[in-house]
This record gives C-alpha cells, structure tokens and sequence, in this order.
C-alpha cells in the first residue's frame, strides 16, 4: 500500500472497453478489471436487466426459499456446463470452498469417510480463503497462513487415491500464477479416476480462452465446476458451484437425518446479480461473442509475433484472450521504487492501458468485446514502453 497512489488509479465511470479515472483520462481496459468485464462496461442489455430487477424484487434469500431468476439461472447453467444442479455463494472462493465441503461430505454420506485429500495442479490459485489457500500452490499468497490451512498434493506427486476426496484442477490457464498455459497432457490422468474432479473455471469460464469453458477442449468430465466472475458479464459478484445429479442425491433425506450441505451465504443467488447473469448469456448468442473472439486470435498472435524477439522479453503465452507477456526485469528501467513489472504498467497507463503486473508478467486479458484496432494499440504500446 506504500506505493499505492490513488489519486492515479481511482475510477469514476466506464463505458464499453474503457474506464475514466478521476483526472478524466480515458483507459482500455486490458485486464477486464481483473477478468470480470465480457462485453463491455455498462452494457445497456446488462443494466437495464439490472435495473428491471432491482424495482421487482431486490433481494430474498435462497436459504429455505427461492426465486424466479435464480431458478432461470440454474437452469441456463445446468445446459451450457452439462451439470445438473447449482449452488449459489457470491464470490469465486466462497464457490471453491463449497466445493471442497460438499467432496468431503458426499464421501461421508456413500460411506468412504477416509476420502479427506485434496490434491491441485503445481502453481495452483483457488481463492484466499483458509480453504481455498489449502489447495493453492503459490506460496506468496499462503505461506504466512499455515496454522489455518490443511495439507495438500500436487498433481503427479505420490498419493493413495484411495484417500483423495477430490482433485481441483484451474483449466488450460493458470491465471494468477502468470497466465500461464497448462498442456493437455497434465489432465490426462484425470480421465480415469476414483476421487472427484473439481475445475475451477473462475478465471477462465464465459469465453476468456475462446470456447464458452476452457475444460471443454480438455474431454474432461467434472463433477463439478465452479464459476464466478465473469458470469454477470463483470456487473455484479456472483458465484455458483455446479454438481452432478449423484452428488446432489447424495444430499437428501429426511431432516432428521441431517444430510443437507449446512453452508451458505446471505447474497447466494441474489436476484440482481441472476439478472445481470442471465443478460450476460443471452448476450453470447445475440453478440457471437466466441466467433467473435476466434476471429480475434490472428491479430493478437501477429501482435505478439513482433514483440516475441525483443531483448527484454521472455516469454509470451497465451489461450484466446488471455494473455501473458513476461519481461526480463533486468532489461527493463525500474522507475523510483517500482518493481520492473509496475514500472511497465505504469508506463502503459500513461499510454491510456490499464493493466496490472503479476511479478515480471504483464497481462493482457481484454473484454471479448475488443477488436483488433485495440489489441494493436496495446502491441504498439507495450512495445514501445520494453525497447525504451
Ligand atoms: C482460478 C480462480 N479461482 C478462484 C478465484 C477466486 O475468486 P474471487 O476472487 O472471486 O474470490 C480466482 C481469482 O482470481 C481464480 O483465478
């Protein structure tokens, strides 16, 4: 927070692919507020859902009760994820950690109480909640919290099977570890498995890598996914863990038999942000997005094509528009106390880009809603700012 200057960074409006800071600069956004924003800033059609609904019915709880919206929504996500029930929290981590309780629990209810493991790609990042931490792998963000997180494995690490309730997987992308891209061949051995497959498609779910979920070119079949920021187009949080008809069976009975899943949150499903989701669906079929995003790739990778040489970077990778520019620090001018990372970004700011660094890596994930006069500009930027 030393570094932290307001006064540069603080956002007042948006409209379509760009944010207006308080100093009136007009800003791309290249990293969709951080892999949120899909079609947009304010779209019209998201607004205007939001607004309907807001004057129908603000909020109701879906403890014990429930509502049209949500119970629209479940239905549009069972048919576009293949799942068959929903479960609603709000934020991406309370998703993961409602996935993690309902694996321990299902081996509970079918009598397999020992299945307690987790185990997680290397590099792993799932939330910072103390659960969500536990089955992370990037030890700045967990490190300091051992006495609230549990043991886990990583993926290709010796483990008996026998005891792992479920493997977590982030597909195709690994964003909040650099962007960094996965091979198929990683998830192969989860094609044939005895515990539960969890993918976590937080950060890669609603068209980031080109198809609707980046888990879909993997022929991988889930028992459950979670999803979460991108799923109300970027307006409002809302989160859902999805699961299979056998795991939800396995959660019914008569009261006294105390089978329900006790976890919940007060703004699970809340009726505004079902709106805005299902507004963001509809807008994939009215507005092509993910033909839109296909016709997008050529730009990007001619882009990345001329800067992949330069001296000062290391590596560029990406999967549709998520996208991963690592710079050698060395090689680039730190201003002030800044890292190399911040001082790239910082740099592109000035040029009218925001973005935000992940150590060396600089990221370029826009809305789908770009196109490629603006994927051209921020090439153009970014090239200028590491050969300077
Ligand atoms: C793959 C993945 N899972 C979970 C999360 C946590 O989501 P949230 O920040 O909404 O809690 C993130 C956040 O970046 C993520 O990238």
């Amino acid at each position: 927070m030393a570094q932290f200057s307001a006064p540069t960074r603080t956002f007042v409006r948006a409209e379509g692919n760009y944010l207006f800071d308080a100093r009136g600069q007009r800003l791309f956004d290249a990293i969709s507020s951080v892999w949120t924003i899909v079609h947009g800033h304010c779209h019209p059609r998201i607004t205007g859902a939001i607004a309907a609904q807001a004057r129908l019915l603000d909020h109701s709880t879906l403890l014990g009760a429930t509502h049209p919206r949500a119970e629209e929504l479940a239905e549009r996500l069972c048919a576009i994820t293949g799942l068959q029930r929903a479960f609603f929290a709000s934020d991406g981590a309370s998703a993961v950690e409602a996935s993690l309780k309902i694996a321990l629990q299902y081996w509970q209810a079918v009598g397999q109480a020992w299945r307690t493991r987790f185990v997680h790609l290397v590099d792993a990042y799932h939330g910072d909640t103390a659960g969500a931490m536990s089955v992370s792998d990037i030890a700045r963000f967990k490190a300091r919290f051992s006495a609230i997180t549990f043991e886990t494995r990583c993926l290709g690490e010796a483990v008996d099977e026998t005891e792992v309730a479920a493997f977590i997987v982030e597909p195709v992308v690994q964003a909040a570890s650099g962007m960094r891209t996965v091979p198929a061949e990683k998830y192969e051995s989860l094609q044939r498995r005895s515990a539960l497959l969890i993918v976590d498609e937080i950060a890669t779910g609603f068209g980031r890598t080109g198809t609707m979920f980046a888990s879909e070119r993997l022929g991988l079949q889930p028992d459950m996914m979670c999803l979460g920021k991108s799923i109300t187009g970027g307006a409002l949080p809302l989160s859902v863990t999805m699961v299979s008809e056998r795991l939800y069976d396995a959660f019914l009975g008569a009261s006294e038999a105390h089978k329900q899943l006790f976890h919940g949150h007060s703004y699970a499903g809340n009726p505004i942000a079902c709106a805005a989701a299902l507004a963001n669906i509809e807008l994939f079929e009215q507005e092509r997005s993910l033909e839109h995003v296909t016709g997008l790739v050529p730009a990007l990778h001619a882009g990345f094509d001329a800067f992949r040489a330069l001296p000062a970077v290391r590596d560029v990778r990406s999967a549709g528009l998520m996208c991963g520019i690592e710079i050698d620090p060395h090689r680039v001018r730190a201003q002030d106390a800044r890292t190399a990372g911040w001082s790239v970004a910082d740099a592109l700011y000035d040029r009218g880009y925001f973005t935000r660094p992940i150590g060396d890596v600089v990221q370029f994930v826009p809305p789908l809603s770009t196109n490629a006069m603006e994927i051209n500009g921020f090439c153009g930027a970014l090239r200028e700012v590491v050969s300077g």
